[in-house]
């Protein structure tokens, strides 16, 4: 069933702005990449998606065409990103069946909630596969293909009447900004993830390659948000209050960020992290001494308890 567009884009983006593009995204039949493709595909893009399982990656291809009539979106599952050959082959087919490979978004990822106590060795290797190892793979597989759309639709400091091409997009998180308990190994993924996407701002800068992180924060109705509800529902709440703008995020949020960089607007932003979390991780170190945020900050009151607690003069 079509998704009603507002649900995934904003209204701020005009149509067509990526019409004879072709996006290649893993992870693509999960919440937030699905939203990424849905919006690249409603500007007027084609894209592929890979997943490992076969039926819910074509299943979903299916819905992000309906985002455009007359749009093709190829659904490749049985691919696991620890594979190289699967992607290079993935790849290839991408650019047989849809005519070229212009942006890439490594999304796929792997995750559970564990203390170190209970990560084997293996777990621990599950998620660096799946993650840092598995978005490196992905970037090799599409920056050949990535490197010739550059050379097609250069960078120049004024907008190419043909659009842009040669960009990519890791997904990542903010877990190792700060650390966080029961995220050892998905902490010391994404932290390569980020290094990766930032070596090939570098070393592909020079090729017409912008290579970007975007870092999404709690996004409602995603997979992960929705374990941390059965697993401990009253921490939700506390979390949402714990966000500076007082809520979680939505898809749409993510896939907006998705399109800034991708179109016009982010041609000089390279070996970014773009991180769309409503300024959650800053706030990390908001409680103070049993002040809770953002009473501390919200209530007006004078700060009791210190030497110093008295209203500024203003
Ligand atoms: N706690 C501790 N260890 C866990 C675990 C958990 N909750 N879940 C899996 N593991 C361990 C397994 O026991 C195994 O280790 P072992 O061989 O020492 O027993 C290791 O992780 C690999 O598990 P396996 O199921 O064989 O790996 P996989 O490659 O099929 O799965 C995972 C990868 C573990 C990341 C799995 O959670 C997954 O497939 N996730 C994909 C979906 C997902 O996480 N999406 C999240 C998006 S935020």
């Amino acid at each position: 069933m079509p998704v009603p567009r507002e649900e995934f884009l904003s209204p701020t983006w005009r149509d067509n702005i990526f019409t004879n593009k072709v996006l290649f995204c893993t992870g693509g039949a999960g919440t937030i990449c699905s939203a990424q493709t849905r919006a690249f595909v409603a500007l007027g893009g084609n894209a592929c998606i890979i997943g490992r399982n076969v039926e819910k990656t074509e299943r979903m291809a299916k819905d992000i065409a309906t985002a455009r009539p007359g749009s093709k979106v190829l659904g490749i599952g049985a691919v696991d990103v620890r594979d190289p050959k699967a992607l290079a082959s993935a790849a290839e087919r991408c650019v047989k069946e849809l005519g070229s490979l212009d942006f890439c978004i490594a999304g796929a990822a792997g995750n559970f909630l564990a203390p170190m106590a209970q990560i084997s060795s293996n777990a621990f290797k599950s998620v660096m596969d799946i993650d840092a190892l598995g978005s490196y793979n992905t970037a090799k597989a599409c920056l050949p293909y990535l490197v010739e759309s550059a050379k097609k639709y250069p960078n120049g400091s004024k907008p190419n009447a043909s659009g842009t091409g040669g960009r990519i997009v890791f997904i990542s998180a903010t877990f190792h900004y700060t650390g966080k308990p029961l995220q050892a190994h998905v902490s010391a993924a994404k932290a390569a993830v980020d290094q990766i996407a930032h070596s090939i701002a570098i070393e592909y800068g020079p090729l017409g390659i912008t290579s970007n992180v975007i870092t999404p924060g709690p996004i409602a109705n995603t997979e992960g948000m929705e374990r941390l509800a059965k697993s401990d529902p009253e921490s939700l709440e506390l979390n949402k209050k714990g966000v500076p703008v007082g809520r979680w995020g939505e898809v749409r949020e993510i896939a907006d960020a998705t399109v800034y960089l991708f179109a016009e607007t982010g041609g000089y932003v390279n070996g970014h992290a773009l991180v769309v979390d409503g300024g959650q991780w800053r706030v990390s170190g908001a409680s103070m001494g049993g002040l809770p945020y953002p009473q501390a900050v919200t209530s007006g009151d004078v700060v009791s308890g210190v030497k110093t607690g008295k209203k500024a003069k203003l």
